[in-house]
């Protein structure tokens, strides 16, 4: 074999390349852990992929992931790089890595009884993914209601000058270190007793960077609108993009406010802010109960207001380490047989088991769709990596949107819902080299079967890879293999600017 001679070649795939342009059929040549050529290669190859009838696209980008742990903890991320997942964003909703001390309380949350091996801020938990490598590569976010926690005397208060100060520092490491962004979490203890000028001083430590500043609005029901802008007047204010997490209309109540916030975003949008969002692909959504308890969603909780409220029903124990006989059960399931609201039992359950995860259903189709069509949505699964019966859009996400949503439903043409997942997801996050089949690109590819490609993971077999994903690369090394993990762990810690 010659020195010019490359590692693989796949040929005659489907290529998507990222843009959202047009597929075209070519071949697509990697050496180490790049692409070096795309169209027709002629240069032998140590392999070849025949690929006639596949797509071939780039790795999926998570950009809503909270496997902050889950990398260290179970490096081959069989979850993720079976649906084609090659770079996961961890750290959305407030919840980050450091500092060590206030993350392993989120850990312990996640993943009952593990430690977390001691690191040192940002700087430490990005060399600890270098050192001991997971199968895809993962950028952080600056969990704001992380650092808060670390930096106040009492987080349930406002912060005073010095606590901003603390908390700003915190950040500034992250930044330093590469990390992409801050995240807040504004229905979570501690970040939601955070202000929206607490949030606007730290997010100005975000422009010299040029990161983003993504959020879990304070409220995703009938206060929809209001959060958007607030989200919106933080980014206008402190001179960022802001990415608007998992958008949605949540409750019965509020279904169809999603027209009313998508407006708000192309206003802005007209004027020069750059605001986007991102969404998972499901009418459920997913968190721990204590925070569906304290914001008071559940039928029978005083202040919820009419029509807003959850039903016993519509809230389902997704996790529970102390009680798994509650995995997949519903609050009415749970309270039969006693005179208890559904508010109550939930209170019953927390007090026996703090940490549940639940599930609860509360959007609508429509809503779905609607924000799934415009056109800056981008795809994160926001998967919940818990024990018991997880979320199904842990492990379903990416391909539930190419398989039902563009295939079944034609409500995105593949080359935009690819987009969605790569390319614009890259751009916006900051993942240099990441995100398009070009030469020079890192090869972290995705082999797919648009005609099979279908999510199997359900509320009962949460954890079911999804079909048709046949070969997955992540670094130019092959991590699926005809739909098997191969044991491979090339993954790395991005670094923004790096
Ligand atoms: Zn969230
Ligand atoms: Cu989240």
């Amino acid at each position: 074999m010659g020195e010019r001679s490359h590692d693989f070649v796949i040929r005659g795939a489907s290529i998507i390349d990222g843009s959202g342009a047009a597929a075209w059929t070519g071949d697509v040549a990697v050496r180490g852990d790049r692409i070096v050529a795309v169209g027709e290669v002629r240069e032998p190859a140590a392999r070849s992929v025949e690929a006639s009838g596949l797509a071939l696209s780039p790795g999926f980008i998570d950009v809503h992931s909270h496997d902050d742990f889950a990398v260290l903890f179970e490096p081959e991320m069989s979850a993720k790089l079976l649906q084609g997942v090659t770079t996961d964003v961890v750290g959305n909703c407030g919840l980050g890595a450091a500092p060590h001390r206030e993350a392993a309380v989120t850990a312990a949350a996640f993943t009952p009884g593990r430690m977390l091996a001691p690191y040192e801020g940002y700087a430490g938990y990005l060399a600890a993914i270098d050192r001991d490598p997971p199968s895809l590569n993962v950028a952080a976010l600056v969990g704001h209601g992380t650092i808060r926690a670390a930096a106040m005397e009492n987080p349930a208060l406002e912060s005073s000058e010095v606590e901003r100060g603390r908390m700003r520092a915190l950040l500034e490491e992250g930044l330093e270190a590469g990390a992409v962004g801050l995240s807040t979490g504004l229905i979570y203890e501690p970040g939601r007793n955070a202000r929206e000028d607490e949030i606007i001083f730290l997010a100005r430590a975000l422009a010299g960077a040029g990161a983003l500043y993504t959020s879990h609005m304070r409220d995703e029901s009938l206060g929809l609108v209001d959060s958007v802008r607030e989200t919106i007047r933080v980014g206008e204010t402190a001179g960022v993009a802001v990415q608007i997490s998992h958008h949605k209309a949540a409750g019965r109540a509020a279904w169809g406010m999603v027209r009313e916030s998508l407006r708000q975003i192309d206003e802005a949008r007209a004027r020069g802010v750059d605001v986007a969002a991102d969404q998972y692909p499901y009418t459920s959504a997913s968190t721990i109960l204590a925070a569906v308890v304290q914001n008071r969603w559940i039928e029978g909780a005083s202040a919820a207001g009419a029509g807003r409220a959850l039903g016993g029903d519509e809230v389902v124990i997704a996790s529970s380490a102390k009680h798994p006989e509650w995995d997949g059960r519903s609050l009415a399931e749970i309270g039969a047989g006693t005179h208890e609201s559904p508010f109550e039992t939930a209170r019953r359950v927390l007090a026996e088991d703090p940490a549940v995860w639940a599930i609860l259903h509360m959007m609508s189709e429509d809503d779905v769709r609607e924000v799934m069509r415009h056109p800056t949505t981008l795809i994160g699964s926001d998967g919940l990596p818990t024990g018991g019966k997880p979320h199904p859009r842990l492990c379903g996400t990416f391909a539930r949107v190419l398989g039902r949503y563009v295939r079944d439903e034609h409500v995105l043409g593949l080359e935009d819902a690819v987009h969605r997942m790569t390319g614009a997801s890259a751009l916006r996050f900051g993942l240099e080299g990441r995100g398009f089949v070009r030469p020079g690109f890192f090869a972290d590819l995705v082999l797919f079967d648009p005609k099979r490609i279908a999510d199997r993971a359900t509320p009962s077999d949460p954890r079911c890879p999804p079909d048709g994903i046949a070969n997955v690369f992540v670094n130019g090394v092959e991590v699926v293999r005809d739909g098997h993990h191969t044991h491979a762990r090339p993954g790395r810690a991005l670094r923004r600017g790096r």
